[in-house]
């Protein structure tokens, strides 16, 4: 059953993925050369406490980071350990708060210091994918329309979509109806309607599409080891254009201090 928000749900969500993007966008300018990913992940729930959110990540399914933090050829779920990031890599870093009730889910790659033309081109085809995709959530459309773009354009660069994990309905709780894979399936797929949020979230690999999970339970890795890419926003489907949540504008701290 997919569940449609009405204004004030809405507004609860803008809250919640505002609170998700202005810790994310403090993550990502965070990140150094030295630092381990649980440096990381212990400044990520300091960040999530100070606007008065929880981590939607922590204890999920028995999930033990605040945040999920995936380097080079990892591609998602990578988790907190002593790690050193170093110049040259990228991190994907993913956020999801619970405020207020409500769940704000996104995530950005990033490089460290500065990284290869080719794992730069990965991360900017893979965000504008992102984007291609959000372009066909509109009323009307099905959720295919969202798949179908972000595959054609990562295609077209030369990459490819990990199929095995895909964006899905976010609300109250953090995984909703319907799922929104990043290629074709060849299922039918539901309409898009007012009201519904969705994460919208492309996984991207330099190489093939393989992954594969760690023996921790967790860390997806792309089975040539070439490197991963992964954005999300999540978006709220209206009469008109689709409406990006998480966004930094969206926190109350932040809107009221202006
Ligand atoms: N953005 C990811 C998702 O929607 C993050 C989940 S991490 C988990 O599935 F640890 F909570 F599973
Ligand atoms: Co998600």
């Amino acid at each position: 059953m997919i569940i449609l928000k009405n204004e004030r749900e809405a507004q609860g969500m803008r809250l919640a993925g505002g609170v998700a993007s202005i810790v994310l966008k403090e993550l990502c300018s965070w990140v150094n050369p030295g630092m381990s990913t649980r440096d990381i992940d212990e400044y990520a729930a300091t960040r999530i406490k100070h606007y008065g959110g929880k981590s939607a990540f922590l204890g999920y399914k028995k999930y033990p980071c605040h945040v999920c933090l995936s380097v080079n050829e990892e591609v998602v779920h990578g988790m907190a350990s002593d790690r050193k990031i170093q110049f040259g890599d990228i991190i994907s870093i993913d956020v999801g708060v619970v405020f207020e009730g409500f769940i704000g889910d996104n995530a950005r790659t990033v490089s460290v210091g500065g990284c290869d033309l080719k794992a730069q081109k990965l991360m900017d085809v893979t965000e504008r994918s992102l984007h291609e995709g959000i372009a066909q959530a509109v009323a009307g459309n099905r959720v295919v329309d969202i798949s179908r773009a972000v595959q054609t354009y990562v295609e077209k660069h030369g990459f490819s979509v990990v199929r095995e994990f895909v964006g899905h309905g976010v609300g109250r709780t953090m995984h909703e109806e319907p799922q929104v894979p990043n290629f074709v399936d060849g299922k039918s797929s539901a309409k898009l309607r007012p009201g519904m949020t969705l994460a919208i979230e492309p996984m991207v690999n330099a190489g093939g599409a393989a992954v594969q999970i760690l023996r921790d339970g967790w860390t997806v890795v792309t089975k040539d080891k070439q490197p991963s890419a992964h954005f999300e926003h999540t978006v709220l489907i209206t009469e008109s254009e689709p409406e990006i949540l998480t966004r930094p504008e969206n926190c109350r701290t932040v809107t009221e201090s202006v």
